[in-house]
C-alpha cells in the first residue's frame, strides 16, 4: 500500500530521475578527481533534457551514475523508470550479427520470444528509416546508418515484456559528436522524430550548445571540473538563435573563471 502511494506520488510530481547533491570523486588522497560536486537534476517522465558542459566537466560520469554503472560519492540518485537504456558515440554494434540481430539481443535479454523479437526488430528498424537494411553487417554500413541501428537498439532496450507501468529512458552520450556535420544533422532530425512517437524521457549529454538547443526541452549547464549545475533554460521560449548565443557566452564564462581559478 505504502509503496503504490509513493509510486503514484512520483507520478504526479512527474519525477523520472533526480539527483540530489551527487558528488563523484575518484581515486584517493593526492591522486583523488574531483569529476562532479553536488549536482541537483531533475528530468519528468518524457521529458527531453539536454546536459551541456566542456570536455572532462563529468557529463559522462553523470551519465553512468544515472545507468547505475558506478555509484556516487555522496547523493542520491531516484529512478522512477524502467532500466535506462545507453547509447554512446561509438555504435559499439556486434560485428558478426545483422543489424536485426543487434537491434533483438536486448529484445532476448528481455524475455521476447523469436516471432515478437523479429517483429519489434523490423519495426524499429522502420522507425529509424533502416527498412531494408536490416540484413546488412555493421561494417556494410555508414557511420550514420550504424548509429541509427544503435538508436533502434537502445529503444529495444526499453522495451518489456511484461506491461510495466515504469516509463521509458533514454541516456545518450554525444551519440552524434564522431559523425560528419551534414549526417549529425540529418540524425538530429531523426532523434526528434523518434522521440515524438514514444513517450521516453531523455538526458542527452552533448558539448554542442546548438545541439543542445535544438534537440532539449531544457538545456542544463554543468561548470567545469568538478561538474556543477551552473544554469538552465527552457528551450519554448526565446528563439533557437537568441538561446544559443545567451547559453555559448555562459558556457565560455564558465571556462574562463575554471581557466583563472
Ligand atoms: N574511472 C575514472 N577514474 C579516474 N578519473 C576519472 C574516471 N572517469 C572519469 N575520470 C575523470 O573525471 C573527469 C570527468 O570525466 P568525464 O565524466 O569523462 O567528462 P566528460 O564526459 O564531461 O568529458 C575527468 O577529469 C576524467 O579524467
Ligand atoms: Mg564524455
Amino acid at each position: 500500500m505504502t509503496a503504490t502511494l509513493s509510486t503514484s506520488e512520483h507520478v504526479q510530481s512527474g519525477i523520472a530521475v533526480q539527483l540530489a547533491g551527487v558528488s563523484k570523486v575518484f581515486g584517493r588522497g593526492r591522486q583523488a578527481v574531483a569529476a562532479l560536486d553536488g549536482v541537483d537534476l531533475k528530468v519528468a517522465p518524457g521529458e527531453f533534457v539536454c546536459l551541456l558542459g566542456a570536455s572532462g566537466c563529468g557529463k559522462t560520469t553523470l551519465l553512468n551514475l544515472v545507468a547505475g554503472l558506478d555509484a556516487p560519492t555522496t547523493g542520491e540518485i531516484t529512478l522512477n523508470t524502467s532500466r535506462p537504456a545507453v547509447m554512446f558515440q561509438e555504435a559499439a554494434l556486434m560485428p558478426w550479427l545483422t543489424a536485426s540481430r543487434n537491434i533483438e539481443l536486448p529484445l532476448r535479454l528481455a524475455g521476447f520470444g523469436k516471432a515478437d523479437r523479429q517483429a519489434k526488430a523490423s519495426e524499429l528498424l522502420d522507425l529509424v528509416r533502416l527498412g531494408g537494411a536490416g540484413h546488412k553487417r555493421p561494417h556494410e554500413l555508414s557511420g550514420g546508418m550504424r548509429q541509427r541501428v544503435a538508436l533502434a537498439r537502445s529503444l529495444a532496450a526499453t522495451q518489456r515484456v511484461q506491461g510495466t507501468d515504469a516509463p521509458p529512458l533514454l541516456l545518450m552520450d554525444e551519440p552524434f559528436a564522431a559523425l560528419d556535420a551534414i549526417t549529425r544533422d540529418v540524425l538530429q532530425g531523426e532523434l526528434l522524430r523518434v522521440y515524438e512517437r514514444t513517450s521516453t524521457a531523455v538526458l542527452f549529454v552533448t558539448h554542442d550548445v546548438r545541439e543542445a538547443v535544438r534537440l532539449g526541452q531544457r538545456v542544463v549547464l554543468l561548470s567545469s571540473r568538478p561538474g556543477r549545475v551552473v544554469q538552465e533554460w527552457s528551450t519554448a521560449e526565446d528563439g533557437a538563435e537568441t538561446l544559443t548565443e545567451e547559453i555559448t557566452a555562459r558556457l565560455r564564462e564558465v571556462i574562463s573563471t575554471h581557466a583563472k581559478s
